[in-house]
């Protein structure tokens, strides 16, 4: 099959891209036909809103990394989005690809297209309420105020915990459902906190399983 990975981080090299060519490699491994698009060097603008669009066969007015993004997901059988976690969401470079979608939403549409979500974030993929107490106290050690440090995705009460990547999963799943993309799943790795972590990172074994599962 031909599998596109659309890395939507901005640091090259990153974590991002180290899990996107791990997955890759593994992929070729398999005989699969593999393609990367960086977001650090194919830029895409944000979605003006204009609709020019749709009352012109999906044509946008903006001529950007875009059109190369279009080429390559029409000869796709899969497509993964890969992003850093940022804010709780995903990377502004990856939005900008998915409001972009809205010029095919109502007009021509994806052809049978596969997708998947990897995201990397620098917290543990599950905060617990002993994390943020662990931190809390980390941060009065170091004389920081109590809210320095703290991951943003909200505090969880005693005994509870939340899920990081919340926001990001439940934007993926619903632009796939909206777009028509058979979901083939979400791949999280956590605690990715400096450029470079991800290299020695054994959860890219789920990585390279899914891979080869193709
Ligand atoms: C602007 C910005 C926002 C971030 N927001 C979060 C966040 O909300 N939660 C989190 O766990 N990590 C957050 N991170 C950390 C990154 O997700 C993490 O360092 C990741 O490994 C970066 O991937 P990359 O090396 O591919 O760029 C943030 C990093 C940046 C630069």
């Amino acid at each position: 099959m031909n599998i596109l990975v659309i890395n939507g981080s901005p640091r090259k090299n990153g974590n991002t891209e180290t899990m996107s060519d791990t997955f890759l490699e593994a992929a070729r491994e398999n005989g699969h036909t593999t393609k990367k698009i960086n977001l650090y060097t194919t830029k895409v603008n944000p979605c003006l809103g204009c609709d020019y669009c749709h009352s012109h066969g999906s044509a946008c007015v903006q001529k950007d990394g875009m059109d190369d993004i279009y080429r390559a997901m029409d000869q796709a059988d899969l497509v993964v989005f890969a992003s850093p976690l940022y804010s709780c969401g995903l990377s502004a470079q990856m939005v900008a690809v998915l409001n972009r979608f809205y010029s095919r939403v109502h007009t021509v549409g994806f052809h049978s297209l596969s997708s998947a979500l990897f995201i990397v974030s620098g917290g543990p993929t599950i905060i617990t309420s002993e994390i943020i107490a662990r931190f809390k106290k980390m941060a009065e050690n170091n004389n920081l105020p109590r809210n320095v440090g703290m991951f943003g995705s909200g505090e969880p009460a005693v005994g509870e915990s939340t899920h990081i990547n919340s926001a990001a999963v439940d934007q993926y799943r619903k632009v796939a459902k909206i777009n028509r993309f058979a979901d083939l799943g979400v791949f999280e790795i956590g605690g990715m906190r400096a450029k470079g972590d991800m290299k020695n990172s054994p959860e890219l074994q789920k990585i390279r399983d899914f891979a080869h599962s193709l």
